[in-house]
């Protein structure tokens, strides 16, 4: 392999030092899928990457998934940067800022919203939180393979619900009940274990999860929290401090992710493309 990086922590994620042309190329990318089954978060400092180019690399690694595009208003003209979904609190850009402070919680992007949640996730900084706005991932292709073999087969036999409203729910006043919340109560039932095409499996957790199909609510909820914590232990995760230009992309149903906390003024922004699914090696 050509590509050249070094491990961000023993587990999970390499740091991969690329010139921004390389970007555009195929086999660069075919390197960039391979080293990211290995390490689950890709990090490229200062890739610097325009709109343009980040659609570029997208293209190369996969295809892309319109998960979470922004809210179009009609007759407005689409520039090519619709491609892109902006998160950002800015309340000039049209979005539901409820799903943007769902961030800060551990999560998998479409978890609630596909039966397929998307492959990888890849987020550009454009402007950066002078106070928090750091993004921590939380292997759990690690967790998984880390298990107990008795616990991966208990695991395997397993499906959970993850609903939209319980992503929100950290963000409600308890007195505010489901039918008195104005969101879509989407909800999708996912395997726990996930077999990704490499073979390598993870746990598909965060905390959008419910319910584990056919158990108890209250040996389901003990379970959840317990393979949260299992799996948000110090080795498994990293965590990016953002320079503006710094480009990340991580396996999806690999890894759960949540941002620290930072403010509304903050001027946050960053640029996100998904992968419904990588592409096939040749
Ligand atoms: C998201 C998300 C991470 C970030 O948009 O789903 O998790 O760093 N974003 O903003
Ligand atoms: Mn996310």
């Amino acid at each position: 392999m050509a590509i050249r990086y070094e491990h961000a922590k023993p587990l999970v994620g390499a740091i991969v030092d690329a010139d921004k042309a390389q970007f555009a190329d195929a086999q660069f990318a075919d390197e960039c899928r391979e080293l990211l089954e290995e390490r689950t978060v890709l990090i490229f400092p200062e890739a610097n990457l325009s709109d343009e180019e980040q659609i570029v690399f997208s293209d190369l690694l996969g295809m892309r998934s319109d998960y979470g595009a922004n809210m179009q208003e009609d007759g407005e003209d689409e520039d090519e940067s619709s491609e892109i979904y902006q998160v950002t609190l800015d309340p000039e850009i049209k979005m539901d800022t409820q799903y943007v402070y769902a961030t800060w919680f551990w999560h998998m992007d479409g978890v609630t919203a596909m039966q397929d949640p998307p492959a990888a996730t890849l987020i550009s900084a454009r402007n950066v939180a002078g106070d928090g706005g750091q993004t921590e991932f939380a292997s759990t292709i690690a967790a998984y393979e880390t298990l107990p073999d008795k616990q991966k087969a208990m695991l395997g036999e397993l499906r959970a619900s993850h609903s939209v409203y319980a992503g929100v729910r950290p963000l409600l006043d308890y007195s505010i009940r489901p039918e008195d919340w104005d969101g879509t109560y989407s909800k999708f039932d996912h395997p726990l274990v996930w077999t990704h095409e490499s073979g390598r499996k993870s746990l598909v957790l965060g905390v959008q999860m419910e319910q584990i199909v056919g158990m108890k609510m209250i040996e389901a909820r003990a379970m959840i929290q317990r393979l949260m914590e299992w799996a948000t232990q110090p080795d498994f995760k990293y965590r990016h401090n953002w320079q503006e230009g710094d480009l990340v992309m991580w396996k999806n149903l690999g890894a759960m992710h949540r941002v620290a906390p930072y403010k509304v003024d903050s001027g946050r922004m960053m640029h996100r493309t998904s992968l419904a699914r990588m592409k096939v090696p040749a």
